[in-house]
């Protein structure tokens, strides 16, 4: 296989992420980063799939009752599509990243003005990147943070506990098509989530509520179990549902002592990453979406600011060189044909 230096590094010259896996591998872009020359080239050359990190959330798009503004994911669709890019929709209903003119409103309307604005809201947004978008994810982390029960949030407590089951049934009027997914995080840790979410799942299949997948945002760190996560994978894929890495990074700075991204560290991370895509790509082909990474490069990923700390979370460093984690990546895709038996 033809090698080559480029820096102080090995490259293969021919291996990419999207022509290795087969199931589509993405990234959370911004319209500002892919703007950049050599960003442009990587994400076009690594990834099958864009999520845009922020710009078709609410915040960006739902600019005052019903007005709406959608350049910024537009641009994004634009760059995907010239790169035979999928797109997927990140997200139509979530209780953070509001407009501010939602927030300052949602107390006071009643009920059935909220539910009209949010149906409004979804069958608008998804009428527009009909055809663009391969999927959504319809509503956002409605579970409770500790995974007991719903989360308390406006929206439950204005439109009732069935509301999950609406919003989806709205995206699916507008979009026969399109793939319709609930997104959490900690479903692959926290087992008592992951039990609700299969509540929840069970009830949509038995009424017949449109619901393609699950994602599992996969926001983890060097402890989680694999255990857990085979149980997830497992459960969510024997209902039949697709499952969506949808926000993949791994923290190794969990108590912020780390100064560096030691060795030890990112052979760690290298590992893990390797294990979890090595589970992953032994679903069956009909239950594999996409795993898609919350970020390229280390110093742009949300979890500094989140955490407090650098996390070095991905799969490229800040001089967009391949990073151990990249490996592991494709470590978890070759031995996936000889385990397949376990
Ligand atoms: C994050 C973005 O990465 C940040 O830029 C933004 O400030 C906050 O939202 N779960 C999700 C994502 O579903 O939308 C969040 O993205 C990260 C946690």
């Amino acid at each position: 296989m033809a090698v080559v230096v480029i820096g102080n590094q090995l490259h293969t010259e021919k291996i990419t992420l999207r022509e290795q896996a087969s199931f589509p591998v993405g990234v959370a872009v911004s319209p500002k980063r892919i703007a950049q020359s050599e960003y442009a080239k990587v994400v076009g050359q690594e990834f099958s799939s864009l999520t845009a990190e922020n710009v078709m959330k609410p915040q960006y798009i739902w600019t005052s009752e019903r007005n709406y503004d959608f350049s910024k994911g537009d641009s994004l669709v634009a760059f995907a599509q010239a790169r035979q890019q999928q797109v997927h929709g990140h997200t139509l209903v979530w209780h953070l990243m509001q407009p501010d003119w939602l927030k300052n409103t949602i107390e006071s309307y009643d009920s059935a003005t909220l539910e009209n604005l949010l149906r409004d809201y979804i069958q608008t947004v998804v009428k527009h990147y009909r055809g663009k978008v391969v999927s959504w994810d319809v509503v956002n982390e409605a579970v409770a943070s500790n995974g007991d029960g719903m989360r308390e949030s406006v929206y439950l407590q204005k439109l009732g506990d069935d509301y999950v089951a609406r919003c989806h049934q709205y995206a699916r009027q507008s979009d026969p098509d399109v793939l319709l997914f609930y997104n959490d995080y900690s479903i692959a840790s926290n087992p008592k989530k992951l039990n609700t979410i299969l509540e929840m799942v069970d009830d949509f299949q038995a009424r017949g509520i449109p619901l393609d997948g699950i994602g599992m945002q996969m926001h983890v760190g060097l402890d989680l179990s694999l255990d857990d996560y085979q149980k997830a994978l497992d459960e969510i894929s024997q209902r039949g549902l697709k499952i969506h890495l949808s926000e993949v990074d791994i923290k190794v700075n969990s108590n912020g002592k780390q100064t560096t991204l030691t060795p030890e560290l990112a052979e760690s991370q290298r590992e893990l990453m390797s294990e979890i895509v090595r589970r992953y790509n032994q679903l069956p082909e009909e239950n594999k979406f996409a795993i898609t990474f919350w970020g390229l490069r280390d110093n742009e990923s949300w979890l500094t600011n989140h955490t407090g700390f650098p996390q070095w979370p991905l799969l490229y460093d800040h001089d967009f060189q391949r990073k151990s984690m990249y490996q592991g990546f494709l470590d978890g895709l070759e031995t996936a044909q000889t385990t397949v038996d376990k």
